[in-house]
């Protein structure tokens, strides 16, 4: 995947609005990652990635950029909360384990990209077995059965729902925590215990499936994958660390709470920094991982964190508080934007939804006021008046009534508001 700086800004557009220098800060350290695995060995180990913070008041979409980001980028990426994570020797995840976490991610990217290479060559192998499975069933009402027409049945997808019975391996014995690092159990005696066949019923489309992956199991060499894996995670690996803000004890520590997130950081720092951490693939240097932190910033500063962690972080984003305007935008431009989800949620019970562009303004500058009179949700602001503007539609809705077509325009949003007011002030009397 290697977007350019501009065409990865473009895919965000079409669903973050605004906050254009987190995306560009975003797309450049991305696009670095790409320049770097160009350049050769001994200049490339020179050029450690550009770690970025984002800060900016909360549902700006910080998180968001994290989420689009991730399925658009073909690298091994996760997104954790620093909050999960507790100093070494408590209770709790330690913070290696987001490293961890990412090579599991990897594994599973070289693993089903070796799955797709390989699939030529066992879909025979398996396409076999179900037609033996298929001949079975027909065996018992037909007395003559061809293989040649259930090979053909089996392609033409009409047997897909069909229940046969197959032998497959006995799912692995479930994993097992001992303080942090994972065992699993079944590996564990693999030797001692060969794997156990048994016969299981299933649907032709999971028999399939199931037969896929064991078949290729059986050609992949997993030592590769796991080597490749490594390297994957240790040169295009992405780690977000959301929350990060709430790690950061304000000021000199002074209660248990504050001194346990300073061990966090300090736990964290290491990571960073570029340390090797083991995990049952092998050991993975942290080097060229690229850290995207993110954070709300609203008790503590960025300035509070550790020098060190501080320091490795050199790019910071500011995101912007959204305006009005933003408001507008994204109630109706991302291609997930909130209108349009309860449009097709409604569709479904026969309802027709059409938001009028005065509705759109009025949904967008309530917004904006209730932000600035009550608490500063941000974005998240727009699902709150949604979901009251569309209450009454949403709970009489049934879907036995013909398609209905209903024109949200300001005075309905107005009305919903009036009465909710009215509501309330009835209660206040009622008491
Ligand atoms: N710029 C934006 N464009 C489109 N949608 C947005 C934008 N900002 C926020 N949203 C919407 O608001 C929701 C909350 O945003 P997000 O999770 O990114 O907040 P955040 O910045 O991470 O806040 P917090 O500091 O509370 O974690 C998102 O799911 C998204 O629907
Ligand atoms: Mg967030």
């Amino acid at each position: 995947m290697n977007f350019t700086p501009k065409e990865i800004v473009a895919q965000l557009d079409k669903y973050i609005v605004g906050q254009t220098k987190a995306k560009k800060a975003v797309a450049v350290a991305l696009r670095n990652r790409y320049r770097r695995s160009m350049l050769p060995p001994e200049e490339r180990s020179e050029i450690t990635p550009k770690n970025i913070v984002m800060s900016g008041p909360t549902g700006v979409g910080k998180t968001e950029i994290a989420r689009r980001l991730a399925k658009l980028v073909g690298c091994p990426f996760v997104k954790v909360e620093a909050t999960k994570y507790t100093e070494v020797g408590y209770v709790g995840r330690d913070v290696e384990s987001m490293v961890r976490d990412l090579v599991e991610v990897a594994v599973r990217m070289v693993k089903d990209n070796k799955k797709k290479e390989v699939e030529n060559k066992v879909l025979p192998i398996v396409e076999n077995k179900i037609v033996d499975a298929l001949f079975q069933n027909r065996r018992v009402t037909m007395v003559d059965v061809n293989r040649d027409a259930l090979f053909e049945e089996l392609h033409s997808g009409k047997c897909e729902d069909e229940t046969i019975e197959v032998v497959v391996l006995e799912a692995p014995k479930p994993m097992m925590s001992l303080g942090g690092s994972e065992i699993n159990l079944g590996s564990m005696f693999d030797g001692l215990n060969p794997p156990k066949h048994k016969k299981k019923k299933m649907t032709v489309r999971h028999a399939r499936e199931v037969l896929l992956q064991e078949e290729s199991d059986k050609i992949i060499d997993m030592d590769n994958v796991n080597e490749e894996a490594i390297t994957l995670a240790e040169e295009h690996g992405i780690i977000f660390i959301d929350e990060i803000d709430k790690i950061i004890g304000k000021s000199q520590a002074t209660n248990s709470a504050d001194v346990s997130r300073e061990g966090v950081q300090r736990d964290i720092l290491p990571i960073v920094e570029g340390s090797t951490v083991p995990t049952k693939y092998g050991n993975v240097k942290t080097d060229f991982i690229l850290f995207i932190a993110a954070g709300a910033f609203h008790v503590a500063n960025m300035e509070d964190m550790i020098p060190e962690l501080q320091g490795r972080f050199p790019i910071r984003v500011n995101l912007e508080s959204l305006t009005k305007e933003d408001f507008k935008k994204i109630l109706s431009t991302p291609k997930n934007a909130v209108t349009v989800q309860y449009s097709n949620l409604l569709k479904v019970d026969n309802i027709n939804l059409v938001f009028t562009d005065d509705a759109l303004d009025e949904i967008a500058e309530m917004a904006e006021r209730e932000n600035e009179t009550n608490e500063d949700l941000g974005a998240r602001r727009l699902h709150t008046i949604m979901e009251q503007v569309l209450e009454d539609i949403s709970y009489n809705a049934t879907g036995e009534h013909p398609m209905l077509d209903i024109n949200i325009d300001r005075n309905y949003v107005v009305n919903v508001f009036k009465d909710k007011k009215k509501n309330y002030d009835l209660k206040k009397y009622v008491l």
